[in-house]
C-alpha cells in the first residue's frame, strides 16, 4: 500500500512536473509573442521616424545628448573620414541652435562615453551607398553605414529620434535630448526618390530652393529636378545666349519680374545639395514649353524674329523648329554648357505637350536631342510620350506622368513614375485649397501615401518616383511648403519603405507627430483636420 501509494506519488510528481513544465514553455511562448506585440507596438507609437525603416527594435533605457558629448567619426580611409567629417559639421550645425551645444568633432574609432560615432568601418556592401544601421546603447549612437552617403540617411534618422523640439532654430533648456536605446538596419527600396520644382513659371531664389533642398534631405529625398525653362521663363544663364536670361528670364507668370540663376549661382545649389547628398537635375524641356528661347533669340524661329514673351498659362502652342540647324547647334551649346556645371549624370529633356510640333517632327527631334546628350556624356530624361519616338531606347529613362508607358515597358525603358493623378504636388488637396490645379484630381495626403510605383510598371523598370511641384498658380515660399508638405513625407515613405511594411492607419499617428517638427522648422505645411484634430 505504502509503496503503491510512492509509486502514484511518483507518478503524480512526474505529471505535476511534466504539467509545469508545459506551463512554463506556453507562458514563455506567449511572453515571445508578447514583446514581438510589444515591438510592434512602441514601433507604431514611440517614434515619429517617416520614412519607416526597414528594422526598428527598441531595448530599455536612453541615450543622452549633453553639452560634453563628441561626434566621432572614422572611415575606412583619409577620404572617407574627410567625408565624415563633412557630414558630422552639418549634424552639429543642426543640432546648436536648440541644444546650445557646441559639439567636437573628433576623428577617432575608441568613441568616449556619450558620444555619437560615424563610421564606415564595418559597413557591408549588401546595405548598398545608402543603407545605414544605427546602434544606440545608453552610453553611444553608432551609425555604420558601407559609404558615408548611408551615414548621411542614417543622421536624419538620429535626428527624429531626438525629442522634436530639437529642430527649433532658437535654444531650448527644458527638454532632456535622449534617444531610445534601440537598433535599426535600414535600407531604401527605390534608388530614386525625387521632388521637382518648376522654376520656369514663377521664378524662386538660389536660396528659396536651398531651403527646399534641406527640408526634403530630412526625409531622405535623393534628387531635386529643376525644370529650368518652359514658355514663360529662362531661369539658367548661357553664356554663349546671353538674351535667354536678359529676355526670356525677364518674366514669370502674371508678369512678375522672374529671375534666373547665374551658373556660379546654380553650382551653389548643386554643391548645397550634393552636401546633403541629393543629385539636381537639370531640365530644359523640348521641343514644346520652349517659348522663353523662342522670345530671347529670332534665329530660333522660321521668320527670323523674336516670339513675343508669354505670361499666361496655356500650354503647347510652342515648338522649336525640328529642321533647322541652326535649332540643334542652340541646344547642343545649351547641354554642353549646363552639362558642365551639372555633376548628375541624367539630363532632362522635357518632351511633353509637343502639340504644336507634327509627330514625326517630334520623333525626329526628340531622338536627335537625345543622342545629342549622350555626346556630353548624360543619360536623358523625357517625360512621355518621349518613349513612343522610335529612335528612343532603353538608354533613355522615361518620366511618366500620364499612364501610358506601352513603349517604354516595350523598350525596357527604366522609369520614374510621377502619375500626376497621385504624385503631383500642384494638384489640390481638396476644393477649398487656395491655389494649386485640379486637372488630375484631388489628392489628400491620403491619396498621395496610398500608392505603389508597381501599379504603373514592372518592378525591374523602376528607378524610383518623383512629386512634381508646377508652379502655374505657386508664387511664394509659403505657398510652395503648403503644396510640398506634408505630402512629401508620403512620396518619401513610398520612395524608402516596401509597400509590406507601409500601412495609411500607422502611418498618419507618425505623420501626426512630426507635424511639430514641420511646425518647429517653420514650414508652411497644409494641417489637414483628420490627422491634426
Ligand atoms: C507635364 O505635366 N506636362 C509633364
Amino acid at each position: 500500500m505504502k509503496k503503491k501509494h510512492n509509486k502514484s506519488f511518483k507518478s503524480l510528481s512526474l505529471i505535476m512536473l511534466a504539467i509545469l513544465i508545459l506551463t512554463f514553455y506556453s507562458i514563455s511562448l506567449f511572453r515571445d509573442k508578447e514583446e514581438v506585440q510589444s515591438v510592434f507596438v512602441e514601433e507604431t507609437s514611440d517614434n515619429d521616424i517617416i520614412p519607416k525603416p526597414l528594422r526598428y527594435e527598441k531595448g530599455t533605457g536612453k541615450f543622452l545628448l549633453t553639452k560634453d558629448s563628441s561626434i566621432y567619426v572614422k572611415g575606412n580611409n583619409e577620404a572617407e573620414t574627410e567625408e565624415l567629417s563633412r557630414i558630422a559639421e552639418l549634424l552639429k550645425e543642426k543640432l546648436k541652435p536648440s541644444t546650445g551645444f557646441e559639439l567636437n568633432i573628433i576623428r577617432g574609432e575608441k568613441p568616449a562615453v556619450s558620444s555619437i560615432y560615424l563610421t564606415t568601418i564595418g559597413g557591408e556592401e549588401a546595405q548598398g551607398n545608402e543603407g545605414y544601421k544605427m546602434i544606440t546603447t545608453s552610453e553611444n549612437v553608432k551609425i555604420i553605414a558601407y559609404k558615408p552617403e548611408g551615414v548621411f540617411r542614417g543622421v536624419q534618422t538620429l535626428k527624429q529620434l531626438l525629442p522634436t523640439d530639437i529642430v527649433k532654430s532658437t535654444l531650448v533648456t527644458n527638454v532632456e535630448w535622449s534617444i531610445p536605446v534601440s537598433t535599426i538596419n535600414d535600407k531604401p527600396e527605390y534608388q530614386y526618390r525625387g521632388l521637382m520644382i518648376d522654376v520656369a513659371r514663377h521664378f524662386f531664389t538660389e536660396d528659396e530652393i536651398k531651403r527646399q533642398i534641406d527640408y526634403a534631405a530630412q526625409y531622405k529625398i535623393n534628387r531635386v529636378h529643376l525644370h529650368l525653362t518652359d514658355d514663360q521663363g529662362w531661369r539658367i544663364e548661357i553664356k554663349k545666349y546671353p538674351d535667354l536670361t536678359l529676355i526670356g528670364g525677364s518674366t514669370e507668370v502674371g508678369g512678375g519680374p522672374g529671375g534666373y540663376y547665374t551658373q556660379d549661382q546654380f553650382k551653389s545649389i548643386v554643391k548645397y545639395a550634393a552636401d546633403r547628398y541629393i543629385e539636381i537635375i537639370p531640365e530644359v524641356d523640348m521641343p514644346g514649353h520652349s517659348n522663353a528661347a523662342l522670345a530671347s533669340y529670332g534665329f530660333l524661329n522660321p521668320d527670323g524674329k523674336r516670339k513675343p514673351l508669354y505670361t499666361g498659362t496655356d500650354v503647347g502652342f510652342s515648338s522649336f523648329m525640328t529642321h533647322s540647324e541652326k535649332t540643334y547647334e542652340f541646344i547642343s551649346d545649351v547641354i554642353k554648357e549646363i552639362s558642365e556645371i551639372s555633376p548628375s549624370k541624367y539630363f532632362h529633356i522635357g518632351g511633353d505637350e509637343a502639340e504644336s510640333t507634327k509627330k514625326a517632327d517630334y520623333d525626329y527631334f526628340v531622338g536627335r536631342v537625345a543622342k545629342i546628350v549622350e555626346g556630353y556624356g548624360k543619360t536623358p530624361i523625357g517625360w512621355d510620350p518621349i518613349d513612343t519616338a522610335p529612335e528612343i531606347n532603353s538608354s533613355v529613362v522615361l518620366q511618366n506622368w500620364k499612364d501610358s508607358n506601352e513603349a517604354a515597358r516595350e523598350k525596357k525603358m527604366k522609369m520614374i513614375i510621377s502619375i500626376a493623378s497621385k504624385a503631383y504636388l500642384d494638384m489640390k488637396y481638396n476644393e477649398s485649397t487656395p491655389y494649386g490645379l485640379d486637372w488630375a484630381g484631388y489628392i489628400p495626403i491620403e491619396t498621395a501615401y496610398k500608392w505603389d510605383p508597381t501599379e504603373y510598371a514592372p518592378r525591374d523598370l523602376i528607378l524610383g518616383l518623383e512629386a512634381p511641384l508646377w508652379t502655374e498658380t505657386i508664387s511664394t515660399v509659403e505657398q510652395m511648403d503648403f503644396m510640398i508638405y506634408p505630402r512629401l513625407l508620403g512620396y518619401a515613405e513610398i520612395g524608402w519603405t516596401p509597400k509590406e511594411l507601409r500601412n495609411w492607419d500607422e502611418y498618419k499617428i507618425r505623420l501626426e507627430k512630426q507635424g511639430e517638427r514641420l511646425s518647429n522648422q517653420g514650414i508652411n505645411y497644409y494641417r489637414d483636420s483628420g490627422i491634426w484634430k
